[in-house]
């Protein structure tokens, strides 16, 4: 498994089961409708505050010198001429008493420091400043005097395990032995096969580009530090601060209430929190640091690039017979995880498959998690394979899909897993799209040509325990909802709301919401993961039961009734025998007593001996001008296996958001770095190009195949987020093949590139 998915290593710390029964939903009243945010309004007006909005009195702004080399020996630091710039309150190096302060630790002697010797690529931090202005910082940076010894440098994975590449760390830069998969005999496998498919594909390295760069505004109160940040998980970043601070953990705070925007790189600390801190502690002040859009190119994370090469045999009635799948990729400077063959090895019903991953240091940016990480560029190399292999056949590419979809999770022990729609999504997507129909058409005889693809996907984790959540019922009849999960704009807490809603009976108005606060809320893992919904929701369930309990309860004793009579019914308390025997929810003597009704809710364990997986199947229309190379997408159709789905309106919008992610994968997105220098040339939103409306097509459509899973969780839903973006781009190169018959290997899918293609493969065959 991939290694950026940390939280499937090593146990994961448990919560109790929970204490009430809590059967399957049949028809529910509030859930899965589609109800508007809870905090729409405060989101739009601009009242939200996000932390790139916070200030405290007394605040200080903060900057942070970065290495303009890819890779260099920090010789000296001079600071004094910097300390003595106006406004300048702290200057801070890796000489700085306290910030001498391990930060990387990877295989062996893989190291790094907040403030390292040795830079490893444009943009490893240096110093930093704390000023009166954020102006007064940047001026002070530029008064920093540093003595630089460059280094040589390397970038492409394939050249940096060459024997004479310069070592980025030790003496190889390969992290690691490649990763081995095997199960079958693949030479039998393709020996049987009456068509084989073989290929290389690459995918570009792609930056989250949140919309909320990334920081922290940090305070001190004595020796407790409390940090407001922009991320996914409030309790990661407690835990890594407290770490780098040598601090209890109950002495660092983190609130982190609206963000904007994270994509899985806002999932872990960053330097520029424990940076904060100690120009802080230094200054006995407030202080305020976000990267800016530049930083955030650099040094905030990205999607590694990957070179795959991928071999798929079948039978001529589309039975696979075999695949061979190998991966290279860089995770950058400070390897992060870079796999890609998860899906080579699970999509589909295979009995030969043989996979290897490798994952090399490169002189640039270090990956973090990148909404399904390793899966999007998994499926551009699977999903043309098939394609193509679909093509050799003479078979529609859904009827290849089809003859091979899985039952059991081959590459974990054969487990089954609790739901797999992926034949719904095939089928029901097709019938949306109107795929036979457009499949036939015409693809047109002027320079404009039309075509369609499909590509399909899983995603592999179904999230789980730790979450535990209370739910308050105060004496008036509203509700406090209370839960450690951040809200990344997916609508968490509107599902909450609904969740409780739905088993308390009040009106999701008379619900609010404390989340995301280490001090104040109880631990849940980082959302991320498409883990959120599955994870918390069940453990948010299981409060609310408990205060209905409890009420009920309360209500029998009023009302001299058994308890198993009466029911939630509106404000009331009602016999279920007898309709005229009811107590008002407020009037409950137990509430008036004891003014607060709390539930408290736990995550069991996933049911044991399957595995949980989302599927998904998309489709997408083309435009090709063969004179310009410009590709046009003129329709997308995501069919999606998440069985229960929470909210119509908040499922929508992840699957859009999906859509158009894979859109810039498939289509712009790539960060460009300089042969010649090392560094990044298009470290900015002009140059970098993620899709604008004007990129996104005007149809675009989301299908939920509504499968019912009453294993997968209490609350039969398994999240949306990242299988909603991982066939896109294939389904798009495979459009732009059925409508040109050319192959884009090579993403994204530019008009340079594919020109030179259509050129050199002269008429369209
Ligand atoms: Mo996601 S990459 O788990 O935020």
């Amino acid at each position: 498994m991939t290694d950026l998915l940390y939280w499937l290593q090593g146990p994961a710390p448990e919560t109790a089961p929970p204490k009430v029964e809590m059967p399957p939903w049949g028809e529910t009243k509030v859930v899965g409708k589609p109800l508007p945010r809870v905090d729409a309004y405060e989101r739009v007006s601009g009242s939200a505050v996000y932390p790139l909005d916070f200030a405290l009195p007394d605040m200080l702004h903060a900057a942070i010198l970065r290495c303009p080399h890819a890779h260099a020996v920090v010789k000296s630091v001079d600071t004094s001429a910097a300390e003595k710039m106006p406004g300048v309150r702290a200057v801070i190096t890796g000489k700085t008493p306290g910030a001498d302060i391990p930060w990387f630790r990877g295989r062996g002697k893989w190291y790094s420091k907040l403030f390292d010797e040795r830079a490893r690529y444009e943009g490893d931090e240096v110093a930093a400043v704390a000023a009166e202005t954020r102006a007064q910082a940047y001026d002070a940076l530029k008064a920093i005097k540093v003595e630089y010894e460059e280094l040589a440098f390397v970038l492409d994975p394939r050249e940096a395990v060459k024997p004479d590449a310069p070592p980025i760390h030790d003496g190889t830069n390969r992290y690691g032995d490649p990763a081995d998969y095997a199960r079958g005999d693949v030479a039998a496998g393709f020996a049987a096969a009456d068509a084989v498919v073989e290929g290389t594909f690459s995918t570009a390295c792609e930056i989250h580009a949140p919309m909320e760069v990334h920081g922290s505004v940090v305070k001190w109160d004595g020796n407790r530090l409390t940090v407001w940040d922009t991320t996914q998980g409030v309790f990661e970043v407690q835990e890594a601060v407290a770490q780098s601070l040598k601090l209890p953990l109950a002495n660092v705070r983190v609130i982190g209430h609206y963000m904007g925007g994270g994509f899985g790189s806002k999932l872990e600390a960053g330097k520029y929190t424990v940076i904060a801190a100690l120009l802080a502690k230094a200054t006995a002040r407030p202080v305020k640091l976000f990267l800016t859009r530049e930083e955030e190119f650099l040094a905030s994370g990205n999607r590694p690039a990957n070179t795959m090469t991928v071999k798929v045999g079948a039978k001529k009635d589309g039975t696979l017979t075999a695949i061979e799948f190998s991966s290279i990729g860089s995770g950058g400077a400070y390897p992060n995880g870079a796999s890609t063959s998860f899906l080579a090895t699970d999509l589909y019903t295979c009995p030969n498959v043989k996979a290897r991953d490798e994952n090399v240091a490169i002189n640039a940016g270090r990956a973090r998690a990148m909404r399904a990480p390793g899966f999007p560029q998994g499926a551009w190399a699977l999903e043309q394979a098939m394609d193509a292999l679909a093509v050799k056949l003479g078979m529609d590419p859904v009827a290849l899909r089809l003859a091979n979809v899985p039952k059991v999770s081959q590459r974990r022990g054969n487990q089954p897993y609790t739901s797999t729609g992926l034949a719904e999504c095939l089928r029901d997507g097709a019938k949306a799209f109107g795929w036979s129909e457009a499949r036939t058409r015409a693809k047109g005889d002027g320079p404009i040509r039309k075509g369609v693809g499909v590509a399909s996907a899983l995603w592999g984790y179904g999230g789980g325990p730790p979450a535990t959540v209370v739910v308050k019922l105060y004496a008036d009849g509203s509700v406090n909802v209370n839960t450690g999960a951040a809200d990344i704009g997916t609508g968490t807490k509107t599902v909450m709301a609904q969740v409780v809603a739905e088993e308390l009976g009040v009106p999701v108005e008379k619900i609010q919401i404390e989340h995301a606060d280490t001090g104040t809320t109880q631990y849940s893992g980082p959302s991320g993961g498409s883990k959120t919904v599955p994870s918390d929701m069940p453990a948010a369930r299981a409060a609310a039961i408990e205060v209905r309990n409890k009420l009920l309860a309360g209500a029998a004793e009023d009302l001299k009734l058994p308890v198993e009579e009466l029911r939630l019914e509106g404000p009331d308390v009602v016999s279920a025998k007898d309709p005229s025997k009811k107590v008002a929810v407020t009037a409950v003597k137990a509430l008036e007593r004891h003014q607060v009704l709390v539930g408290v809710g736990t995550r069991g364990p996933n049911v044991e001996g399957k595995v949980i997986s989302m599927f998904a199947a998309h489709f997408a229309e083309v435009e090709v001008n063969t004179k310009t190379g410009e590709v046009t997408v003129t329709r997308l159709l995501a069919a999606q296996d998440s069985a229960r789905v929470m909210n119509r309106l908040t499922f929508e919008c992840q699957v859009q958001g999906g859509l158009v992610m894979g859109l810039g994968l498939g289509r712009t997105e790539e960060r460009v770095l300089d042969r010649q220098t090392g560094k990044m040339c298009n470290a900015n939103w002009h140059d970098y190009k993620i899709p604008t409306a004007l990129d996104v097509p005007a149809e675009q459509k989301v299908l939920s195949v509504d499968l019912v899973d009453t294993e997968c969780n209490t609350a039969g839903a398994k999240g949306v987020g990242e299988p909603s973006t991982i066939p896109t781009a294939a389904a798009i190169a495979n459009a732009v093949h059925d409508a040109v018959g050319v192959r884009v290997h090579d993403s994204p899918i530019t008009p340079p590139r594919l020109v030179a293609l259509l050129a050199g493969r002269g008429k369209k065959g």
